[in-house]
């Protein structure tokens, strides 16, 4: 495995692998976790050549969003790489990525501006800024996406789409612990007994889903979510809404509906998807 810091080492690193094969980029904010390592696996079986990008992106982070807090330990990602056997770790400086804030930027108008991005605004557009960053830096054949930034990845397909970069997308199931907590970088921010508290985002998406297999409105799915969020000791409610998987906006009459949520615990903001299929469609 070969760890480079720069475009020009990157870009030299892969001119063999390009020529011989696919490459599959994971792109991440490092502090890597079992989710990050079902991307690798995914990614080892399918390509010829693994990139992992290992970048806390400043512009993805609003001005109270703890980018310096942010879980650090490159010693302990490249490890993780290691073992799951990556071909090649990105892992650039700030100054070599050189991402000044506001001024050459990417955006995804529309889906980036509700549910997720309603909350966060100028998060999507740090990450479409990074993200068309890294796909044209290492030029992917694949891009390896977990179903857990359920909206990110809807963004960053749009993104692909309109910009025409020609790689395909992969996206791998959420990883979760027994009690069904998505695994997360943040999570390490939590107390054991804050782990426990935020399983209730996946409980709060279960119920949800229960109702909207019952035939319940999507509004009457969000009541049910909000209320058990809210009732959980230790986790403020931020959102929990029922959606149209492709537009984020209110579902359809008929199909699939995508339950989003996102609630505080400690010192951490989470959010979690499920989707529910309904009877009819
Ligand atoms: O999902 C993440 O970890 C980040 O948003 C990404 C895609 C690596 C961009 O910084």
């Amino acid at each position: 495995m070969k760890v480079v810091r720069t475009v020009d080492e990157v870009r030299a690193e892969l001119a063999p692998h390009r020529a011989a094969g696919a490459i599959g980029l994971v792109p991440t904010m490092g502090a890597l976790h079992d989710g990050h390592r079902s991307l690798l696996r995914a990614a080892r079986q399918a390509v010829d050549a693994v990139v992992v990008s290992l970048f806390v992106n400043p512009l993805q982070f609003g001005p109270h969003e703890g980018f310096s807090a942010y879980p650090r330990g490159e010693g302990a990602d490249l490890a993780v790489c290691e073992q799951e056997r990556a071909d090649v770790v990105f892992a650039p400086s700030a100054e070599e990525m050189a991402m000044e804030s506001g001024v050459t930027t990417v955006t995804v108008a529309g889906l980036s501006e509700i549910v997720e991005g309603r909350a966060r605004p100028s998060h999507f557009q740090g990450v479409c800024t990074v993200v068309a960053k890294l796909l044209n830096i290492v030029r992917p054949d694949v891009l390896y996406l977990g179903q857990k930034d359920v909206q990110q990845n809807a963004i960053i397909a749009r993104l692909v789409e309109d910009l025409s970069y020609g790689v395909s997308i992969t996206v791998c199931p959420t990883v979760r612990q027994p009690d069904g907590l998505a695994l997360s970088s943040r999570n390490a921010y939590l107390s054991s007994s804050q782990l426990t508290d935020a399983a209730v985002l996946h409980r709060a998406l279960l119920a949800g889903r229960a109702r909207i297999e019952q035939e319940a409105t999507p509004e009457e799915a969000e009541r049910e979510m909000q209320e058990i969020l809210a009732a959980q000791q230790g986790v403020e409610p931020d959102y929990a809404r029922a959606v149209d998987p492709h537009s984020f906006k209110a579902p359809k009459d008929e199909g699939p509906v995508l339950l989003v949520v996102a609630a505080r615990v400690g010192g951490a903001r989470l959010i979690d998807n499920l989707t529910a299929h309904r009877a009819r469609g």
